[in-house]
C-alpha cells in the first residue's frame, strides 16, 4: 500500500527539517512564527514571490529551493487566498495541495500553520493533516516494479507547528478517525474482486471488532433461512458465496434508538444474464462503493468514539452468469413477503438493498435508514462526477444531507420522488418489477428502494459518479474515492451525537 504519512505536532519555533511550507494569504505578508522559521532568508524568499509574479491565491505555491542559510531543503510559499473565513474544507484541500508539492521521495517536511495577524482556529491543523493523508494516498500493493529512474516512495514524517499543541492534538484524534475511514474504504474499492469477493469483504469488516464494533456475518444458509431471496437471487450465479454483514458501534446510551448506514456491496457486477458490454467491465469491480463507504464510516466512528448509536449493514454478492444464475422473468419473493419480477438481471443492487433495508428496519428500528448505492448508469448522466443523486422521504434529513455536503465538499443534489414514477415498476405477474423502463432510470430504481423502507425516514445516495472513477482532485489521486465517509462523519457530529 502507499507509504505512511506520520503526523507530528510542535510548537512554533521549533526547528524546521526536510521540505519547509509557509502560508500567506493575498496581502503576501508572513506571520510572526513564519518570519521566525524562514530567517534569515525572509528577504530571498520575498525576491522569489516576486519573481514568480506570486499573488497568494488559494492554492497557489513558490518553491524555493535551497534557500542560502536554511537547513531546509526547500521552502514551498503556499497561498491561502482571502484569510478571512477560510472553511474545514479549505484546510484540508490546502492540505492536499502542500502534500502534492512534496517531490516524490520526501522523507520529512515541516509545516508552519501561520498567517499574518490573525489566530487560527484550533482544528486547522488537524484538517491541514486530513488533507496531506488523503492526498498522499495511492494503491500500489500489485506493483512488483518500479519504471526506470522512479523514485522510491519513502514513509513521510509531517511535523505541523502550531501556536498550541494541545488542542491541535484533541482535533487530530477526530481528524485521524476520518482519514484511516476514508482510506479503508477506498482500499475496500480500488481492491480487484478475485482478491475482494463477499467472503474476504466480511472479513474485512470483522477487522473494525479491534476498535470495540460489533461485527455479525450471515452466509448463505442464515439468508436463505431468514428469507432474503431478493438478495440471494443475484448472487445465486456465482460461485461465491453472498455475505450480510451487520456492524454495531455503540458510542451512547443503550435506550438511544440507533441511526443506520446501509451499502450496496456487489463485489462485481457482470450483469448476470442481462449481461453488460465487455468495453469497461473492470470498473464494476467498483461495484460495491456504497458498502466500502459504510465500513469506513463505522471505522471512523468507532475510532473518533462517537456518542452515538450507529449500524452499517451491507450486501455483499457477486452478480454472475453461470447456469444457476437468475433470469429475466423469474420471481423472487424478498424478505419483506412482497414479490419482484426480474425484467433485467443488471437492475441487480435494488435487489439486494430491498432485503438489506427491510431486514435493518425491522431488526432496528432506527432514527434514520441512508443507503449508498453505485445504482444507476443514470445518474452520471444526470449529475456527472460531480453530485451524487439524493433522494428522500424527510426533508429534515434531506436538508442535513445537503448541508453537510457543502460543508465537506462531498456534494448531494436532490431528485424528485413521486407515484406517478412509483407506478413505472408496478409488475403485470408480481408486485413489482425491478426496472422501469429508459426514462428517470435513478428515479425508478430509488421508487424500488422505497418500497421497502415504510414509514422509517430514509435517504438513498446514488453514488455511482462519485464512488470510483472519479476525477482526481487535490485531497484524492486515487480511483477508488472513499466517497461519502466525510460526509457522513460530518452529518453524524453536527445532528446526532448526544
Ligand atoms: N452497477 C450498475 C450501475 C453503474 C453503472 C455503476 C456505471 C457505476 C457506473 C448497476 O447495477 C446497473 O447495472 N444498473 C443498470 C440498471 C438498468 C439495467 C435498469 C444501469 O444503470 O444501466
Ligand atoms: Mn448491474
Ligand atoms: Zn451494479
Amino acid at each position: 500500500m502507499s507509504e505512511p504519512v506520520l503526523i507530528h505536532f510542535a510548537k512554533h519555533g521549533a526547528p524546521a527539517n526536510g521540505v519547509l511550507i509557509v502560508l500567506t494569504d493575498d496581502t503576501l505578508g508572513f506571520g510572526k512564527a513564519t518570519q521566525a522559521a524562514l530567517r534569515p532568508a525572509t528577504a530571498a524568499i520575498a525576491r522569489a514571490m516576486e519573481a514568480d509574479r506570486f499573488k497568494g491565491k488559494l492554492g497557489g505555491a513558490v518553491d524555493v529551493l535551497a534557500p542560502e542559510k536554511l537547513q531546509v531543503s526547500r521552502v514551498i510559499v503556499l497561498g491561502v487566498g482571502k484569510a478571512e473565513g477560510l472553511t474545514d474544507a479549505d484546510w484540508m484541500r490546502l492540505g492536499g495541495i502542500a502534500a502534492g508539492r512534496l517531490p516524490a521521495g520526501t522523507r520529512a517536511a515541516t509545516l508552519v500553520v501561520d498567517l499574518p495577524g490573525r489566530k487560527l482556529p484550533a482544528g486547522a491543523a488537524a484538517e491541514i493533516a486530513l488533507g496531506m493523508r488523503l492526498r498522499a494516498y495511492t494503491f500500489d500493493r500489485y506493483k512488483t516494479r518500479r519504471k526506470e529512474g522512479e523514485i522510491e516512495p519513502a514513509a513521510l514524517a509531517v511535523t505541523l507547528l502550531v501556536a498550541q499543541e494541545d488542542p491541535a492534538r484533541a482535533a487530530w484524534v477526530a481528524r485521524e478517525a476520518v482519514a484511516d475511514g476514508v482510506i479503508l474504504a477506498r482500499n475496500l474499492v480500488n481492491e480487484p474482486c478475485n482478491v475482494l469477493d463477499p467472503e474476504e469483504f466480511a472479513r474485512r469488516a470483522e477487522d473494525l471488532r479491534t476498535l470495540g464494533v460489533e461485527v455479525e456475518v450471515l452466509g448463505d444458509a442464515e439468508l436463505a433461512s431468514l428469507g432474503m431471496r431478493a438478495l440471494l437471487g443475484v448472487g445465486q450465479g456465482s460461485i461465491k458465496e453472498s455475505r450480510v454483514v451487520i456492524m454495531r458501534w455503540n458510542g451512547a446510551s443503550p435506550t438511544e434508538q440507533p441511526v443506520a448506514f446501509i451499502g450496496k456491496g456487489v463485489t462485481f457486477d457482470t450483469g448476470g444474464i442481462s449481461i453488460k458490454p465487455a468495453a469497461g467491465m473492470e470498473d464494476m469491480k467498483g461495484d460495491m462503493g456504497g458498502a466500502a463507504c459504510v465500513t469506513g464510516l463505522m471505522h471512523t466512528l468507532a475510532a473518533r468514539k462517537a456518542r452515538v448509536n450507529a449500524i452499517g449493514v451491507i450486501g455483499c454478492v457477486e452478480n454472475m452468469p453461470d447456469g444457476a444464475a437468475q433470469r429475466p422473468g423469474d420471481i423472487v419473493t424478498s424478505l419483506s413477503g412482497q414479490t419482484i419480477e426480474i425484467i433485467n438481471t443488471d437492475a441487480e443492487g435494488r435487489l439486494v438493498l430491498a432485503d438489506v433495508l427491510w431486514y435493518t428496519k425491522e431488526r432496528f428500528k432506527p432514527r434514520f435508514m441512508i443507503d449508498l448505492a453505485t445504482l444507476t448508469g443514470a445518474i452520471l448522466v444526470a449529475l456527472g462526477t460531480e453530485h451524487a443523486g439524493l433522494f428522500s422521504n424527510d426533508d429534515k434529513l434531506a436538508g442535513e444531507l445537503a448541508e453537510a455536503g457543502a460543508a465537506t465538499g462531498e456534494k448531494v443534489w436532490r431528485m424528485p420522488l413521486g407515484p406517478e414514477y412509483d407506478k413505472l415498476i408496478d409488475s403485470r405477474f408480481a408486485d413489482m418489477k425491478n426496472t422501469g423502463g429508459r426514462h428517470g432510470g435513478s428515479i425508478t430504481a430509488a421508487q424500488f428502494l422505497q418500497r421497502f423502507v415504510d414509514k422509517t425516514p430514509w435517504a438513498h445516495l446514488d453514488v455511482a459518479g462519485t464512488a470510483m472513477a472519479s476525477p482526481s482532485s487535490d485531497i484524492n489521486k486515487s480511483w477508488g474515492a472513499g466517497w461519502g465517509v466525510r460526509l457522513l462523519d460530518r452529518l453524524v457530529a453536527e445532528h446526532y451525537e448526544g
